[in-house]
Formats: structure tokens, C-alpha cells, sequence
């Protein structure tokens, strides 16, 4: 997780911490050996399997798999952004932070130069929307109910009628074309050269959690179709995994513990600018799982806003079982015939849109409605449908009391047995998918791991002084496991700078969530007294050679009798070559 903050200052923050001291200001902590233990407070258990090693700085569940260091522990307990929870520990254990001007200093790889050509554009927009070019953009945003202060918040712009106007003012800031393609702000035109993606339609800026600019929609001012052109998907803009408007409405999602959900640009920007301020915006697409989630660490209540034509498509109803499964809450706000959030707010107001939100229907309440217009539940056939369509999503309730609970409501409504509808329940069991969610520890069940490796990885971390003679021994192509790999390469690093590798400094320095975990769970069974080391790694090393071998063995064996059954007499003699020499490694 590295943020815009240095790691030193990072690992200064976390030298001056006792992790066992911060989690014990939230949960009891038992001594365990030289561990804490406790109920894990992310998943629900009745033995404790959630473990705080004073020795590593770090915490880890052998439950559900939750890990991290104590900046982890604040950002899931307390639904922190990182960067909150490191000015947090920053303030208790006295650590200035850097300004925010001062710390980005690295080298700019593709995804910075991505933000800072998004930046650009999306400056550049909003300077043409202000100019001469701009008046019948400024007017249709005007005519559509959005104040000045509204457009400046929203950096909304607009792209001039022509082809090259983006191309012209990059190419005098000298910005690179091929970034702006990867951008997916230009496109390659086949005669060679670039084009503009977006002209002569307003510009609405996408930003992310932090509030850098991800991506864009342009909309056309008439009733051209496409209504809008959006950017393409981009190593820094992945649609699935963000929500319109976020970045402005974290905060009011986190203290009215609710979010409004709505479709498009305009639905989210009319009832924020009236005062809505917990609304997100999916931009038409499904909503995903990391997207119930992003929201899931402010809020687990969450209301639908549909305008009618949506509400009745039972398609959009299924679409929300995501946040079942995640153990959300999820309402629905059918709003009248022809009204969508935006207009709907402009013509009642941002109380009438409140008072709909408050009186919003549950799921259940809602789909069964729908279910009844559309099927006879008075007959046999119709009955079985809704009942069907209902338990598909009663099914996903990962909590056994609610869902025994809406059995019982679905089988008052239909008038059926509740024992017959426990049958029906157990053609959905079957789906895997299903199982996944009954136990959603299992979800997380790490990867296999080579046991040799592991151990390797323990030792390390145990004792830095292995770190270099296992460095000498052994090569990438050594590793099966490309992630242990880039565990193993960064420890490396650590080494090389003269650090010592501390388990909770290295987890600055890792992405990866499974990564994450696997450093912890290595990092964690350290009572283990190994007599001598250095012939254990000798041992480990020797594993992992032999291993490769094999492997290599057994892909030129492939090799070789693809190449018989061809007939290929060539290549089947330097195949019996190769196979030769490695015999004789052996
Ligand atoms: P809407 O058609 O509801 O558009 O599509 P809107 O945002 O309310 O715009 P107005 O009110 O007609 O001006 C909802 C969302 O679906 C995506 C956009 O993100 C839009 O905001 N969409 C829609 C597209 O990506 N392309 C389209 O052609 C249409
Ligand atoms: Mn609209």
C-alpha cells in the first residue's frame, strides 16, 4: 500500500508504535505464548484464531486471513483511508508528516505520467469551457439546473470541435502522445497520426477515492447519439473497481451510515448540488464486487435509486445480490413514471428526495412486488417462479438466522410450506458459487504454498543475517511461486539499502493482499528454535534446485514427445540434446 508518504518516515511511525498496545485500545487482548491472541474481530468466531505478535509489529487471523501492520489494523477496523490511519499513528507517536507538495519524489513511472496527462486534459477542458468556445456548453449545463460553484467543484469542461485541440496543447507542454493514447485520450488515426477522443461535448471529469482524475464521459448537447463517449479502461482508470462521486461523498456515506445509489452524471451531481450529499454514481454499468466493498468500508446500508423504467427489470433486481453477499443491506426508491434522480430533485426538491430515501423499501419487499405484477401467485406455476427468483437471492444471506427468517416471510406471502421452499433451497446449495458464500472465510483460503519456500521465507524473516547467502544461492526461476519471488526480491532490497528487515516495514512496501498475508502467516510461528540454520537454508536451496529441475525435465519429456509423434527429426535431436545436459546437472 505505498502511499505519497516516504516509507522511512512510514517505518518511523511504526517503530514508535507497540501494535499490541493499538489493537488492545479496541479489542481484549489474551497473552498467548509470545503472541496476543482474541476473538477476530472481522469474522465471527467463538475460538480465537486472530494473533497480535509483539516480535513482528504484526497482527494476523488464521481464520479468515486478515493481516496486516497496525496502519492495516486502523484502515479496517476504523474504515481509515491509509492515509488517515498513518496521520493518525502519526499524531500519537509524534511523527511530523511531510507536506503533500513534498512527498512524491519518485521516479515517474507510467502511472504517474497517467495522472498528470489526465490532470492536464481535464485543466484543459475546463479552461476551454470558460472561454469564447464554451458559452453554449456553459449554457446547456445553466439551462440543466447547475449552479457556477457546481461546475467549478465538479471540474466539469468542455472539448472544442476539432480534431487535434487536446493533441495541440499537449504537444506545447510536451507530453508525450503515446502517454495521452494510453490515457485513452487520442486515438491513432490508420493514416497515421492521432485524433482527439472527445470534441464538441461537456466534459465530466472521473475521479477516484483521492480525488485524482481517472478518467472522463462526454456528453453531446443535443440528441446525438451516442449520448455520451466514455474513456476506455486504463491501467489507472478500471471501471468496475470505482464510483462516481466518491471522493466527495465519503464522508456524509460514513456519518449518516447510508449511501444513495444512482446511474448517471447528472443524477449525482443535481441532488448533491441540492444537498444529498451520501450518493455515489455506478455511470450505467453493473455494480461489481470491489464496488460493494469500496462502500462497504463507510457504510453497510445502501438504497437504490431507480427511475421506473430500470426499477421493473428484474435484470437490475439480481444485480444487486452483490450486496447481499457481501452482508450489506440493500433499499430500493422506485421514482415515478419518467423521473430520474435529476429531474426528480429538480421538480421536489432535496426533502422530497429525502423523504423517499427514508421510506425506501428492502429488497425483498421490493423484488417480491415486482415478482407479483409479473407472475399470478394465485397459481401453481406463478407461485414456483417467485418463489424460485426469491430464494436465488435469500440463498446468497451469508446469516443463517436471517435467512431461515425470509424463508418464513416467503412462505406467509405465497402461502406455501416453509418446509417445501427448504427443499427448493437445496437445488441452490449445489451451485459452488453458493458454497463460497455460505463460509465466506473459505473465499480467502490462501493459495497453495511450497512448504520449502515458506519455511525460506520464515528464516528470513527470523534471521536477517541468512538474507544474503540465500540471495547468492538462488535465482527467480528457483521460486514456483512468482509472488514469494517478489517477497524474496524486496527483502533483497531491504538488504542491500543496509535496513533491516522488519516484518511490519516490509508490508509498506506490498500491494498485493494475498502477498500480504502470506508474509504474515510466515512471519507468525516463530517459537519453532531451528538448531542450525544455515544448513537448513543449504537444505531449502537444494529443495527448490531439484524442483526446477524436475519441472524443466518434465517440460522437455512434453517437448520431446510432441516432437516424435511429428516426426520432426530436427528439432527432436537438439530436444535429446538439451535433455542430456540436464541430466548431467544433475
Ligand atoms: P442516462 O441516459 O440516464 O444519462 O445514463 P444521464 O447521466 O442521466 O444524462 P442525462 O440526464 O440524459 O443528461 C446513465 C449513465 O449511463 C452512462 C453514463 O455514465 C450516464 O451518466 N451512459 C449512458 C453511457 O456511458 N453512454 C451512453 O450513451 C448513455
Ligand atoms: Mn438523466
Amino acid at each position: 500500500m505505498p502511499g505519497r508518504i516516504p516509507e522511512n518516515i512510514l517505518e518511523e511511525i511504526l517503530n514508535r508504535l507497540d501494535i499490541v498496545e493499538v489493537i488492545s485500545g479496541y479489542i481484549p487482548l489474551k497473552k498467548a505464548g509470545r503472541n496476543f491472541k482474541a476473538n477476530c474481530p472481522f469474522h465471527h468466531e467463538k475460538t480465537p484464531s486472530f494473533m497480535v505478535s509483539p516480535d513482528r509489529q504484526i497482527y494476523h487471523c488464521f481464520g479468515c486471513g486478515e493481516s496486516g501492520n497496525a496502519f492495516k489494523f486502523l484502515m479496517r477496523y476504523e474504515r481509515m483511508e491509509f492515509v488517515e490511519a498513518v496521520e493518525a499513528l502519526a499524531r500519537k507517536t509524534g511523527v511530523n508528516l511531510p507536506e503533500d507538495e513534498k512527498r512524491d519524489h519518485k521516479a515517474e513511472g507510467l502511472v504517474t505520467q497517467l495522472y498528470k496527462a489526465n490532470e492536464l486534459a481535464a485543466l484543459f477542458y475546463e479552461e476551454n469551457l470558460k472561454g469564447a468556445a464554451g458559452v453554449g456548453a456553459r449554457n446547456y449545463l445553466l439551462s440543466r439546473g447547475i449552479k457556477e460553484e457546481t461546475i467549478k467543484l465538479f471540474k466539469l469542461g468542455f472539448a472544442v470541435d476539432r480534431w487535434d485541440g487536446l493533441i495541440t496543447y499537449m504537444r506545447q507542454r510536451d507530453v508525450p502522445l503515446s502517454i495521452l493514447e494510453k490515457a485513452g485520450l487520442i486515438l491513432a488515426k490508420d493514416s497515421g497520426g492521432y485524433y482527439d477522443r472527445f470534441r464538441s461535448r461537456i466534459i465530466f471529469p472521473v475521479f477516484d477515492i483521492k480525488s485524482r482524475v481517472i478518467g472522463f464521459g462526454a456528453r453531446v448537447m443535443d440528441e446525438t447519439l451516442p449520448k455520451y463517449i466514455n474513456s476506455p479502461e486504463t491501467p489507472i482508470y478500471i471501471k468496475g473497481n470505482n464510483l462516481y462521486g466518491m471522493h466527495l461523498a465519503k464522508d456524509a456515506i460514513r456519518d449518516t451510515d447510508c449511501v444513495a445509489i444512482v446511474e448517471g452524471y447528472l443524477d449525482f451531481i443535481i441532488p448533491y448540488q441540492e444537498g444529498q450529499l451520501n450518493i455515489v454514481a455506478s455511470l450505467g454499468t453493473a455494480l461489481t464486487q470491489p464496488q460493494a466493498r469500496l462502500i462497504k468500508r463507510y457504510t453497510h446500508n445502501v438504497v437504490m435509486l431507480y427511475d421506473s423504467d430500470l426499477a421493473g427489470q428484474l435484470a437490475t433486481m439480481r444485480s444487486l445480490d452483490i450486496f447481499i453477499e457481501e452482508g450489506m443491506s440493500v433499499k430500493v426508491v422506485c421514482l415515478p413514471e419518467g423521473l430520474d434522480p435529476d429531474l426528480f430533485v429538480r421538480k421536489n426538491g432535496f426533502l422530497g428526495l429525502k423523504e423517499k430515501i427514508d421510506k425506501a423499501e428492502s429488497l425483498f419487499e421490493y423484488k417480491i412486488g415486482i415478482l407479483r405484477a409479473r407472475y399470478n401467485a394465485k397459481e401453481i406455476e406463478g407461485k414456483s417462479k417467485i418463489a424460485h427468483e426469491m430464494l436465488s437471492s435469500i440463498n446468497k444471506l451469508s446469516n443463517a438466522v436471517l435467512r431461515s427468517e425470509y424463508i418464513k416471510l416467503l412462505a406467509d406471502e405465497l402461502e406455501i410450506k416453509e418446509e417445501a421452499l427448504l427443499e427448493d433451497l437445496k437445488d441452490f446449495k449445489k451451485e459452488p458459487h453458493s458454497a463460497l458464500t455460505e463460509h465466506p472465510q473459505a473465499q480467502r483460503k490462501l493459495p497453495a504454498i511450497n512448504p520449502t519456500e515458506k519455511l525460506l521465507l520464515n528464516l528470513m524473516l527470523e534471521e536477517n543475517d541468512l538474507i544474503s547467502q540465500i540471495k547468492e544461492n538462488l535465482e527467480p526461476a528457483d521460486f514456483q511461486d512468482e509472488r514469494i519471488w517478489r517477497i524474496a526480491s524486496l527483502i533483497f532490497d531491504f538488504v542491500a539499502q543496509g535496513k533491516e528487515v522488519k516484518t511490519n516495514n516490509l508490508l509498506n512496501y506490498i500491494d498485493d493482499e494475498i502477498a500480504s498475508e502470506v508474509v504474515c502467516e510466515s512471519a507468525l510461528p516463530n517459537e519453532t528454535n531451528f538448531e542450525d540454520k544455515e544448513k537448513i537454508v543449504i537444505d531449502c536451496v537444494r529443495r527448490m534446485k531439484i524442483h526446477r529441475l524436475k519441472n524443466e525435465r518434465q517440460l522437455l519429456h512434453d517437448k520431446i514427445s510432441v516432437a516424435q509423434k511429428s516426426g520432426d527429426e530436427e528439432k527432436l535431436q537438439g530436444l535429446m540434446l538439451q535433455f542430456h545436459e540436464l541430466i548431467k546437472k544433475r
